[in-house]
């Protein structure tokens, strides 16, 4: 063997070291869901993950390479949270809910927590039509929007393991709740009108409430809207005062419930 034979080798080994360690880390990480639902231990521990940041820090000062090493770290964490996703839900995830009330928000939570892919409906349709909701409406009117957002409902049904945080008046239509619980579990998160009025106040991408930022309006239109909000609904999470921590935990929790009684 020359010296290049040797030194292959050598990297040959070193690989198989770490596919041998990953295969062994993907098992524990499995585990340990297993571990924190048997025993009721809160899923998402965020705290966990900046200590794992800190320890490589710690580890990695003054080292050659520390960046490509801290690249490879981020891509296992990465896919570690793909992993617990995956374990936990072999279904999308759908937020329903009245403007403002935080399907934006929790959706980008579960992206942080569990690297899920995220279908933000009204991004979507606003970036293809190449205008703002607003302009959408106005340019178009609410029937053709209606449209979009049942077409993008149909076209994501090829997707798994993803959230699909849906505009306020997507479960308005019954066809669109048709799709939208054929491959997944439909999350109803509500808020009170005051607390909707507080964080829509400041936005002006909402043409149905735009002129009409008011408690008795929110909570006139809401009320129109529960019945068929809350016959799309799988499980049902209010959020009046409650950390997006706390909310995904519960959302969690209600979820695997329902798949616990569905077996
Ligand atoms: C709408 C809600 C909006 C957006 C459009 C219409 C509605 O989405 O789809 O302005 O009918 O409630 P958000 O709920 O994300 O604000």
């Amino acid at each position: 063997m020359n010296q290049l034979e040797v030194l292959r080798e050598s990297l040959g080994q070193c690989d198989e070291i770490i596919l041998d360690a990953l295969l062994m880390r993907n098992r524990i990480v499995e585990d340990i869901m297993v571990y924190k639902e048997a025993n009721n231990v809160p899923i998402l521990q965020p705290e966990q993950e900046a200590k794992q940041k800190e320890w490589l820090e710690r580890r990695m000062q003054e080292k050659r390479h520390k960046n490509e090493v801290a690249d490879v770290f981020e891509s296992i964490t990465r896919n570690s949270k793909k992993i617990q996703a995956r374990k936990l839900f072999n279904y999308n995830i759908v937020l329903i809910g009245f403007m403002g009330a935080g399907k934006s928000t929790i959706s980008d939570y579960l992206k942080t927590v569990f690297a899920m892919d995220i279908i933000e409906m009204d991004q979507i349709i606003a970036e293809r039509a190449g205008m703002s909701i607003s302009d959408i409406f106005e340019t178009y009117g609410e029937q053709y929007f209606r449209d979009c957002e049942t077409n993008l409902l149909i076209e994501m049904q090829s997707r798994t393991n993803v959230v699909i945080s849906c505009g306020g008046g997507t479960p308005m239509r019954e066809c669109n709740v048709v799709e939208m619980k054929k491959n997944g579990r439909v999350v109803l998160l509500t808020a009170k009108p005051e607390t909707i009025l507080d964080r829509v106040k400041d936005s002006h991408d909402r043409p149905l409430i735009e002129n009409n930022k008011t408690v008795p309006f929110i909570a006139d239109l809401m009320s129109k809207r529960r019945e068929k909000y809350e016959a799309a609904a799988d499980i049902i999470i209010e959020t009046d005062g409650k950390s997006e921590l706390e909310i995904c935990e519960e959302l969690i929790h209600s979820l695997r419930q329902m798949d616990a009684k569905a077996e």
